[in-house]
């Protein structure tokens, strides 16, 4: 079946009727329902599936061991998503896979698809969770205690998936199994449609990460307080954001965003007495950490010309990446040489590109939008991005 066929079977599953396009975070009942989905289609292809101890999927064509080639990405999605980021990689593995085994391919080496858990960080915040843990990078003992907005924890949540929460943590042995990692992405920003190509090689990840700022102050009436009786959390918070784009424009290409503000208790007439922002901030180089504190100098003195207190946290830090130079060498020579592209988003494979040869293939969204229901790819770029992909594996695995 055809990637975009394949991409069709789940359109409806995890549709979000309120924000538009797709909520599915890792083990809600949609993601759920994908992981069946993805199983029963690995299975159909003859591939042998197992979910690894911190809940990433794996199926392999062949028995699992070591230099094993290893595709796919991840199902799912920041809240109201697009279709592809994600589902794309997946599904094209899985076409990529079937039309080897349609020309009688014989893989010498282990080939396997994966499904990493959480990429989003969409439910517990942090992006790439299950490929983080697997390498060892994030501290099992914190991502078990990493909560969700509702207060259920990941370990509570790996469990109720049926899996061992105290089993979760680095998986050096599954780790040593992969002799590359090939991820296939829509691509999230214009930079295909500039180039006039269908399909492009990655050659670097933007330094990312996620800071959290919770300012603090008194609760109370909105009707009864007098202006100057408040101490309004809501007030640092908002000049905080504007200070966020104020102080981004100051560095080269850097990026910088507050996409979620959560006042609490969240009334309208209720001055807050907790305002939580995060920021996502991306610069080139190693000047992420230098743009933070900043923005965190700019939401001390709005914090204390209110009065409020100010707790900044980080969540996640990353730095910048440089996909394996061979490997996309490789790619480009036996892609006929499309383009190499950069990217501000994160990915999996820019975790494991600190451990394995790793690489990426862009496919071209026409929209040039991302994390949003408006994210889009052509049925005929998914398909060139699908033989590509083909082309890539059976050249590793032979
Ligand atoms: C993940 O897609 C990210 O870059 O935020
Ligand atoms: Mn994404
Ligand atoms: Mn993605
Ligand atoms: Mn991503």
């Amino acid at each position: 079946m055809s990637a975009a066929e394949l991409l069709g079977q789940i359109a409806d599953v995890g549709r979000d009727a309120w924000r538009g396009g797709y909520s599915r975070h890792v083990f809600d009942a949609p993601e759920r329902e994908l992981r069946t989905w993805f199983v029963e289609r690995a299975q159909r292809l003859g591939l042998g599936v197992e979910t690894d101890r911190n809940g990433n999927l794996w199926a392999w064509w062949g028995s699992p061991g070591p230099e094993a080639v290893v595709t796919g990405s991840h199902l799912d999605s920041v809240p109201g998503g697009g279709a592809f980021d994600g589902p794309l990689g997946v599904v094209s593995a899985l076409e990529a896979v079937e039309a080897l085994q349609a020309k009688e391919f014989r893989p010498a080496k282990p080939v396997a698809v994966v499904v990493f858990a959480e990429e989003e960080g969409g439910r517990f915040g942090l992006p790439c969770l299950g490929s983080r843990l697997m390498t060892g990078t994030v501290d099992a003992d914190w991502a078990r205690g990493l909560r969700d907005p509702d207060g259920v924890t990941f370990a509570e949540a790996i469990a109720a998936a049926g899996l061992d929460a105290g089993g979760v943590g680095a998986d050096p042995d599954r780790l040593g199994l992969i002799g590359q990692f090939v991820e296939l992405h829509v691509e999230q920003g214009r930079g295909l449609i500039d180039l006039g190509s269908p399909v492009a090689v990655g050659s670097t990840v933007i330094a990312h990460g996620r800071w959290r700022f919770s300012f603090s102050g008194q609760g109370n009436h909105a009707g009864a307080t007098r202006l100057a009786d408040r101490v309004d959390p809501m007030l640092p918070a908002a000049e905080t954001v504007l200070a966020v784009r104020r102080l981004a424009r100051g560095w080269d290409d850097a990026r910088a965003t507050v996409g979620r503000l959560v006042p609490t208790p969240g009334g309208t007439n209720v001055i807050a007495s907790t305002v939580d922002l995060w920021l996502d901030a991306r610069v080139p180089g190693v000047e992420t950490p230098a743009l933070v504190e900043e923005i965190a100098v700019a939401a001390r003195d709005a914090a204390e010309g209110e009065g409020c207190e100010l707790i900044i946290s980080r969540e996640s830090y990353s730095g910048d990446v440089v996909f394996d130079e061979p490997l996309r060498r490789a790619l480009g020579e036996w892609l006929g040489a499309p383009p190499e592209l950069p990217t501000g988003a994160g990915h999996d494979a820019a975790i494991l590109a600190g451990f394995v040869p790793s690489a990426m293939l862009y496919v071209r969204n026409p929209t040039g939008i991302s994390h949003a229901p408006d994210e889009f790819a052509e049925d005929a770029d998914v398909a060139a991005g699908a033989r590509a992909l083909a082309e890539v594996l059976e050249r590793l695995a032979k």
